[in-house]
């Protein structure tokens, strides 16, 4: 399985910080924000991993990254002219992707549990569909809201005003290879963009969509606020035993 790390936006939540440096650079505690997304696909056991920044910042990102031989992975990078939409990571990322299943997940998603690898590990050979990691948030109505019943997914919606459930869809996902066509036939929404909820939807609608609630004890923050980002510094104050990068 390949990997993909989508690190565009403008990040205007946390403006104005990031006027000058981009988020998935900031210090999360003593890393940047990036090791903490690509640390999990490593956890997943991916080696092959695309960067995709915009063309200002990638050179930032290349700097810090490199090849990323150091760590026994291979980084490359590309560009995203404009965010147009999470979805567009597959079709940027097209020729990267080539024949095999991909994961994604958003450069300011940040998992921190015991056993995560554990929790992460599949079998890429029988993979098939679509797996979204699901979280119990109070707030979901900031988010891809998606309905559960005896284990099965029976909606996911985007941002809805009248959430069905109080699980959502965390920035990490894995498909198998038809995500590449799917993700061109999706119409962009009403803010314009190539909705992630919409390829869900689409294996949602093929009985193809497999949700996996975080265990207990797993701890899921978007950094894309001051007050998330502020909670994940004391939060990895106190545990400061990220192994991977030691
Ligand atoms: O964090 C999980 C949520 O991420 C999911 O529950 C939602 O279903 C999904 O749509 C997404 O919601 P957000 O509102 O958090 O997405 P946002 O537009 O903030 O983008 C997430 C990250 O991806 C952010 O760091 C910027 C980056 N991004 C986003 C877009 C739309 C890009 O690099 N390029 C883009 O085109």
């Amino acid at each position: 399985m390949k990997g993909i790390i989508l690190a565009g936006g403008q990040g205007s939540r946390l403006y104005p910080v990031t006027i000058s440096v981009t988020k998935q650079l900031l210090p999360v505690y003593d890393k940047p924000m990036i090791y903490y997304p690509l640390c999990t696909l490593m956890e997943a056991n991916i080696r092959n991993i695309l960067c995709i920044s915009t063309q200002k910042e990638l050179p930032n990102f290349k700097k810090l990254l490199g090849d990323g031989k150091q760590w026994g992975i291979e980084i490359s990078f590309a560009i995203q002219n404009k965010p147009k939409g999470i979805a567009e990571s597959f079709i940027i990322g097209s020729n990267f992707i080539n024949n095999e299943n991909v994961a994604l997940i958003l450069g300011d998603n940040i998992f921190y549990g015991i056993d995560f690898e554990e929790y992460l590990s599949l079998d890429d050979k029988r993979f098939n569909g679509a797996q979204i990691f699901v979280y119990k948030v109070p707030d979901p109505q900031r988010y891809g809201v998606v309905e559960i019943k005896d284990e099965k997914v029976i909606s996911i919606e985007e941002k809805p005003i009248n959430p069905k459930s109080n699980f959502v869809a965390t920035g990490l996902y894995f498909y198998e290879n038809s995500v590449k066509e799917i993700a061109k036939t999706i119409k962009p929404s009403n803010r314009n963009e190539i909705e992630i909820t919409d390829i869900n939807k689409h294996y949602l609608n093929q009985n193809n969509l497999k949700a996996k609630i975080l265990k207990q004890g797993t701890v899921w923050l978007d950094a894309g606020t001051s007050t998330s980002l502020y909670k994940l510094h004391i939060m990895f104050k106190q545990f400061k035993k990220d192994k991977a990068f030691k």
